[in-house]
């Protein structure tokens, strides 16, 4: 079996990760922060250390900044709805997943008005349109950093600048980018960043983040049980506390923890060249088909390891059941929950089959799969 869906959810992990969510469940799979014996103790040890190492990776100063949630559709909801108040007005992109367009659309029914800054074709997103629409009561610009379609990686640095001279928020969200792509939140003036603990940080499903800059009041989205100030009825106001009532996903953080460490034992950068590799191996052999059409940039250098492909006017879910029943090539057909930004590539009708790298694809797979479509292109 070919895994090429990567951008859904990595797989395999590496070993460490399945190694130490099972080593946390059977020796110390207590309740952090609750009770003060040594179980409850180690466990809560090793979940802070996941927190500081990711507040390593996205160089946050301070690892309690870092929020855990149970994935970033969850990040990007407290994120957007914990900002953003009737009257607002809030720039994002059509290249959006629905993890921001959702929300911001329940957030337009209650009073918040709402800029969608259309792609290109190529799905790039021109800053200079976002300065354009700044007016005096825009609150946040949120933008995907990675394209979850067309791979395209957008320009985070001089958004974030943007944001940063006219005194807006900046919410980032890294679902395809974190652990892949380096992230500075500090040179690119982050003040929220979203992303998944289960892609491209190589932990399990369950897990997912939100970097919260100092001084920002986010709202929380639910209240109870924290293990501190236990003799208030109101939330806490400390971080991580107040976004973190409830029991933790204490061994899914663990093994979240093990693929951060893993990506820093690899290093970020190889990774990255790696599946850069993979993606332009791909691409170059995919544009030689007859009858195939690759969308995003064709540079390795402006796209991630997400390759969308159409074959003639075939639907896409009628080329991957083949790739998967015949093949055994696993990939995500259709609309890929992001709407908008098939509209502004124009396959909202067709759909595209979507080819999305990770660390541990090889250079042979790439080749079966380009020898699959060849045979696909040919017979259909
Ligand atoms: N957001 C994930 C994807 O693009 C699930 O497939």
């Amino acid at each position: 079996m070919i895994y090429f869906d990567n951008a859904a959810t990595s797989f395999p992990k590496p070993d460490v990760v399945y190694d130490s969510i099972m080593k946390a469940m059977k020796e110390y799979g207590a309740n952090p922060g609750r009770s003060g014996h040594k179980l409850a103790l180690r466990i809560g040890r090793e979940i802070f250390e996941t927190r500081e190492l990711l507040a390593k990776l996205f160089n946050v100063g301070n690892p309690m900044n870092i929020i855990f949630t149970s994935n970033c559709t969850e990040s990007l909801n407290l994120g957007i709805k914990g900002v953003l108040k009737r009257g607002d007005h809030v720039i994002t992109t059509s290249m959006e997943h629905n993890s921001v367009l959702r929300p911001i659309s329940v957030l337009k029914s209650q009073g918040v008005e709402v800029t969608i800054i259309e792609g290109d074709s190529m799905g790039r997103i021109d800053p200079s349109k976002i300065k354009k629409n700044i007016k005096e009561n825009t609150k946040l610009i949120i933008n995907t950093h990675v394209s979850n379609l067309t791979g395209t990686i957008m320009p985070v640095k001089l958004i974030g600048k943007i944001a940063k001279d006219n005194g807006i928020y900046y919410l980032v969200d890294a679902a395809q980018s974190a652990g892949v792509y380096d992230i500075d939140v500090d040179e690119m003036n982050i003040d929220i960043l979203a992303f998944p603990g289960h892609k491209g940080l190589l932990g399990p499903q369950g897990t997912g983040g939100l970097y919260i800059r100092d001084g920002l009041n986010i709202r929380e989205m639910k209240q109870g049980g924290t293990g501190s100030v236990s003799h208030l009825l109101e939330q806490p106001e400390m971080f991580p506390d107040r976004y973190e009532s409830g029991t933790h996903n204490g061994p899914g953080i663990v093994g979240l923890g093990e693929g951060v460490r893993y990506i820093f034992k690899e290093g970020i950068g190889n990774i990255r060249k790696y599946e850069e590799e993979l993606t332009k191996h791909f691409v170059e052999e995919v544009l030689k088909i007859d009858n195939v059409k690759v969308y995003g940039p064709l540079d390795v250098e402006e796209r991630g390891a997400v390759v969308p492909i159409n074959i003639g006017n075939e639907d896409s879910s009628e080329i991957s059941y083949i790739l998967d029943s015949k093949y055994d090539i696993e990939v995500r057909p259709g609309l890929h929950c992001a709407p908008m930004a098939h509209k502004t590539i124009g396959t909202f009708e067709q759909g595209v089959v979507r080819f999305s790298f990770g660390p541990f694809n090889t250079h042979k797979e790439i080749e079966f799969a380009v020898k699959a479509i060849k045979e696909i292109s040919r017979e259909i």
